[in-house]
């Protein structure tokens, strides 16, 4: 769809069925994307970050109102310092970048994870962003940094746990939506797509409670390639899936 209006994708994505509220993706295969070309594994992941900036104004563009997209997650601590630390500096590029265009195109940007694990510059930035942003309208940008779905719930219990302790809460009272007001999603819409690239079929820790009713898409595009019109496909494809949220 390269050359056509905006306006003109969102009605092709609009024609082919329901546009998913809230769109989470699991960004993988930079490294091979690199590989193939013989190219550094940071190669992959600056390609990676340009694939960001396209699909954000796609999903924009598409009328979707929040975009997750997991760009470091607690286990990719694992990878070599060097790879760590190039991450990490490629973050901190795309949010000096970013902020401004993110926030003259209406985007509010936000995050979820663990920021105190993070260093603080990247933190302060993040904050800024979040800060700068925090009155638009149109599409959440949600980066998900040093997070995992298992951290999250542990967090989300400690915090039950302190409730309960200090008389704030019942045991009896303790149900989905207690959990759910203590996620870090807990303001976003209910995830409805949930996409992995690069053909692996897990979730990784991300988003597990979430996606308990997300309709699962994995693609075999490596995501340096995942442009507007794989976004539009993925779009599309949910728009003719049947939900059935555990009825018949
Ligand atoms: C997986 O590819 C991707 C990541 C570990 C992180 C995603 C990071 C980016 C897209 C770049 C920066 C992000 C932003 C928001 C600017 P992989 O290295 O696991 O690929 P492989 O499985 O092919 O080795």
């Amino acid at each position: 769809m390269k050359g056509l209006s905006a306006s003109a994708v969102s009605d092709a994505v609009g024609a082919a069925g329901s546009v998913p509220r809230h769109i989470a993706i699991i960004m993988d295969g930079n490294g091979r994307w690199a590989k193939r070309r013989f190219l550094p594994r940071i190669a992959g992941h600056k390609a990676g970050a340009e694939a960001v900036r396209t699909v954000v104004r796609a999903a924009r563009d598409f009328g979707v109102q929040a975009l997750t997209l997991y760009a470091f997650s607690s286990e990719n601590w694992r990878r070599s310092n060097e790879e760590v630390s190039d991450l990490m500096g490629l973050l901190r590029l795309y949010l000096r970048r970013e902020i401004r265009e993110l926030n003259s195109e209406n985007v509010r940007l936000r995050t979820i994870g663990d920021l105190s694990g993070l260093g603080k510059d990247l933190v302060a930035l993040a904050r800024e962003g979040v800060e700068a942003t925090k009155n638009n309208t149109g599409l959440n940008f949600v980066l998900a940094l040093n997070y995992g779905s298992q951290d999250e719930i542990v967090r989300a219990m400690r915090d039950i746990a302190t409730d309960v302790r200090e008389g704030r809460l019942e045991p009896a009272d303790i149900d989905a939506a207690a959990i759910e007001a203590r996620l870090d999603t807990n303001d976003l819409p209910p995830l409805d797509l949930l996409i992995r690239t690069s053909g692996e079929r897990r979730l990784s820790n991300f988003l597990l409670w979430q996606a308990a009713y997300a309709e699962l898409l994995f693609v075999d595009t490596l995501w340096p390639d995942f442009d507007r019109k794989a976004l539009a496909d993925a779009i599309a494809n949910f728009g003719i899936r049947e939900r059935r949220f555990g009825g018949r």
